[in-house]
C-alpha cells in the first residue's frame, strides 16, 4: 500500500460512524480490503470482473471436486481451523442454510445466533456490542440485519481493533443484499455459457423494486457487462428508486420502465420475479396494490423466448405459479443451490485460500 493510501485509511478510522457512513462508497472500499484484497463483503460494488471470474472458477471447482468423498473431505480440511459466526437476526431460510452448508464445505466451525430475543440484545446489549463479543470468538461474521447498514457498521468497527475479521453481508434491510446478486449472476452466467454469456442479454425484473434488496444488488453488477438492457416491471407504488436510476443513467446502461408485465416478456433473456416486501411497510399499504398483475403464470409461457429463463431469489408467495417449475426455463431451485457454491467460493477467497483450490 502506498503512503497516500494509508493515509487515507488512517483518516477513514478517525470518522464517526455518521461520516463514515455518509462518506461516497467509492471513497471508503480501500477501507473494506487488506493487502489489497476484498476483506469484507458488503456491497455489491465491490465486485470487479477480476473478482467475479475468480468466484464463479472457484465455484465450479469446489463443486466438481465435491462430487468424490476423497475430494470432499479434503475440502473439509482447508478451514478447518477457523470458525465463523452466522448471525442472523432477520428471517432467513436459504441464505442461513446455503451459508451454513458452504461452512460446512470447507471445514469451517460454525456458531450462529437466529434473534435478538434469545441473544443478550434482549437484556438491552447493543448490537455494536453484540458483535464485538463475536469477534472474540469466530473468524468472520456472516450476517442478515433489519436494519440497513449494520453490516458496514460491523465492519467499520471491526476494522479498528486488533484483530479484525471478515464480514460478510448476508442482507441489510431494503439496502442490499451482495450474495445473492453474486448467485443471480453464476445462474445468469451459467445459463447463457454457450450463448456468449451475460453480455447483450435483456433482464426484466419484476414486482417489488422499491424495496426489494436482491434488485438493487443486481442492477449494480450488471453494470459489469457489456449490451446489458434492464427492463423493470413494477406497479407504481413499488417502482426502483432514482439512486439506482441515477447509476444506470451514468453508467450508461439502457433501461425501461413499465407496469406491464405481458408486454415485457417476450424480449427478455431472464426474467427475474421477485415476491411483495410487505415487511417494510409503514401503514399497510401493500394491501391497497394489485400484485396480481405480476404473477407469472403459466399462460405466460407461451409468450418467452425458447431459450429465455426465469430466476427468483426465493421465497415465493403467488408470483410464480407452481405449474411453472416443471417448465425446463424455470431455473430458481438451480439458482438457489448455486448460492451454496458461490457462497463457499466466496468464503474461501475471504480466507485467501482460493488458489489452492484452483490450484489442485
Ligand atoms: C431475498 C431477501 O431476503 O432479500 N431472499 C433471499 O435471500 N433469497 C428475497 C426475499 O425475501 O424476497
Amino acid at each position: 500500500m502506498t503512503k497516500a493510501e494509508l493515509r487515507k485509511i488512517e483518516a477513514l478510522k478517525s470518522l464517526t460512524w455518521e461520516e463514515f457512513y455518509r462518506t461516497p462508497l467509492k471513497n471508503k472500499l480501500t477501507y473494506f480490503e487488506k493487502s489489497g484484497r476484498m476483506f469484507d463483503m458488503l456491497f455489491a460494488q465491490q465486485l470487479t470482473p477480476e473478482i467475479i471470474s475468480t468466484l464463479f472458477a472457484t465455484a465450479n471447482k469446489i463443486r466438481k471436486i465435491a462430487k468424490a468423498k476423497e475430494g470432499l473431505d479434503w475440502l473439509q480440511t482447508l478451514l478447518s481451523h477457523k470458525r465463523a459466526m452466522l448471525y442472523f437476526v432477520q428471517p432467513s431460510t436459504r441464505t442461513f442454510v446455503s451459508f451454513q452448508s458452504a461452512c460446512y464445505i470447507l471445514g469451517l466451525k460454525v456458531s450462529e445466533i437466529r434473534s435478538t430475543s434469545t441473544s443478550s440484545e434482549l437484556k438491552g446489549e447493543t448490537p455494536e456490542d453484540t458483535i464485538r463479543t463475536f469477534s472474540s470468538y469466530a473468524d468472520m461474521i456472516i450476517m442478515r440485519h433489519f436494519e440497513e447498514g449494520m453490516a458496514e457498521k460491523a465492519a467499520w468497527m471491526l476494522n479498528k481493533i486488533k484483530r479484525p475479521i471478515s464480514i460478510v453481508n448476508g442482507g441489510s434491510g431494503k439496502d442490499q443484499h451482495p450474495t445473492q446478486a453474486l448467485l443471480d449472476l453464476y445462474t445468469l452466467d451459467l445459463s447463457f455459457a454457450e450463448r456468449g454469456g451475460i453480455n447483450n442479454k435483456t433482464i426484466v425484473m419484476v414486482g417489488d423494486l422499491k424495496r426489494g434488496r436482491t434488485v438493487r444488488s443486481l442492477s449494480y453488477l450488471l453494470k459489469l457487462y457489456k449490451g446489458v438492457k434492464i427492463v423493470y416491471v413494477s406497479p407504481d407504488y413499488l417502482r426502483i428508486d432514482n439512486e439506482i436510476k441515477d447509476f444506470l443513467k451514468k453508467h450508461k446502461i439502457p433501461f425501461k420502465e413499465s407496469a406491464d408485465l405481458e408486454k415485457s416478456l417476450p424480449g427478455a433473456d431472464a426474467v427475474y420475479m421477485t415476491r411483495i416486501q410487505d415487511e417494510y411497510d409503514i401503514n399497510g399499504e401493500s394491501k391497497d396494490i394489485d400484485y396480481s398483475k405480476f404473477h407469472l403464470t403459466k399462460k405466460h409461457l407461451k409468450l418467452l423466448k425458447k431459450n429465455a429463463i426465469i430466476m427468483h431469489p426465493l421465497p415465493r408467495r403467488q408470483e410464480i405459479e407452481v405449474a411453472v417449475d416443471s417448465d425446463p426455463r424455470a431455473k430458481y431451485w438451480r439458482q438457489e443451490r448455486n448460492g451454496m457454491w458461490i457462497r463457499a467460493a466466496l468464503i474461501a477467497y475471504l480466507f485467501g485460500i482460493e488458489d489452492k483450490i484452483l490450484n489442485i
